[in-house]
């Protein structure tokens, strides 16, 4: 990041910044792409490309564009959200999505797009769902976007190049922080005619920056360094939570890929909060369930030190 060659990026002259553009859009199979300071920011200046005040977009119910965006694409767009029931695996019933396509009649809302999101709580969507997805919005006049913040995660799980599942979408944002490892940022990649609306939209947000190839260069490390990697995550997941399901009281909800979401068997939530803290584990939790995630920064010792903790502080 020191050695960052820099320039100024509101007039696309940041080195680092276009080397970190052109990698991301190679790397998933796309003409153009655009770095954002994160993925709400990306997904957000994904919707507002494609669609039009009055328009818009089918998305699951509980995805990360939907629900823990602040509602943005509404806000700041005019963009309605028409949303559907995500199924377990966290994707959507194809039928489900081709009922809610509305006519071309003045009383409707133009549909537009279809946004889907892999991995969705860790959970991974193949190759051929993802082709499918694509295929149902294509029959039905939708353009389509993949929030991709954790896609790499699905492609180390499949065993495939990343490109394999982003190729079919017209867009598609990644984060580089979360598992990669970069401290900051998200890329949206797409036609060259889509990442040049969504550089307008970006302005807009106020998040076009100027000499940032100093944190584009840790997103280009983390991508150049860090996507074999996160099956180590995946692996520490699983261990996490194997070792957590040993505890009496204690339920595995679920693991995918880097995520375990459990139920755990506390009384007084304030007090297990205090004495993870006192053993250096900060630890959220909703109601009694918890959301683990692991990530460069975590280690097998780490899982193995939460374990124990978790163990010797709940109710025995
Ligand atoms: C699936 C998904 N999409 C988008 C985002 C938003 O990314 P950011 O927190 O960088 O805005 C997240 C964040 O956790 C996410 O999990």
């Amino acid at each position: 990041m020191f050695d960052a060659p820099v320039g100024d990026d509101v007039f696309g002259d940041d080195p680092t910044v276009n080397e970190l553009e052109r990698y991301t859009a190679d790397l998933l199979g796309f003409e153009a792409g655009m770095y954002v300071s994160s993925g709400t920011q990306s997904n957000l200046c994904g919707l507002l490309a494609h669609c039009r005040r009055g328009d818009e977009y089918i998305v699951g119910d509980n995805a990360h564009t939907f629900k823990y965006e602040g509602g943005g694409a509404a806000v700041l767009g005019s963009i309605q959200p028409q949303t559907v029931a995500m199924t377990q695996d966290g994707s959507l019933d194809l039928d489900h999505v081709a009922r809610v396509v509305k006519p071309d009649d003045a009383h409707f809302a133009r549909s537009r797009l279809l946004c889907l999101e892999n991995t969705h709580d860790g959970k991974v969507q193949s190759v051929a769902r993802m082709h499918e997805s694509v295929e149902v919005a294509r029959a039905h006049g939708l353009a389509a976007h993949l929030d991709g913040a954790r896609v790499w995660n699905a492609a180390v799980d499949l065993g495939v190049a990343p490109r394999v599942l982003t190729e079919p979408f017209d867009s598609v944002s990644v984060c580089l922080s979360k598992g990669l490892g970069a401290p900051v940022g998200s890329v949206l990649v797409g036609t060259a005619d889509l990442v040049k609306e969504a550089r307008k939209w970006r302005k807009m947000l106020g998040g076009t920056m100027r000499q940032v190839g100093l944190i584009a260069a840790a997103g280009l490390f983390a991508l150049e360094h860090n996507l074999d990697r996160l099956a180590e995550d995946h692996r520490n997941a699983q261990a996490l939570a194997d070792g957590l399901g040993t505890i009496a009281g204690v339920t595995i909800d679920s693991v995918h890929t880097n995520m375990v979401f459990a139920t755990l068997p506390v009384l007084d939530s304030n007090a297990f909060v205090d004495a993870m803290a006192a053993e250096g584990i900060e630890v959220r939790l909703v109601g009694q369930q918890t959301r683990m995630v692991t990530h460069l920064d975590v280690s097998a010792d780490d899982v193995a030190a939460v374990v124990s903790a978790a163990r010797s502080t709940l109710p025995a």
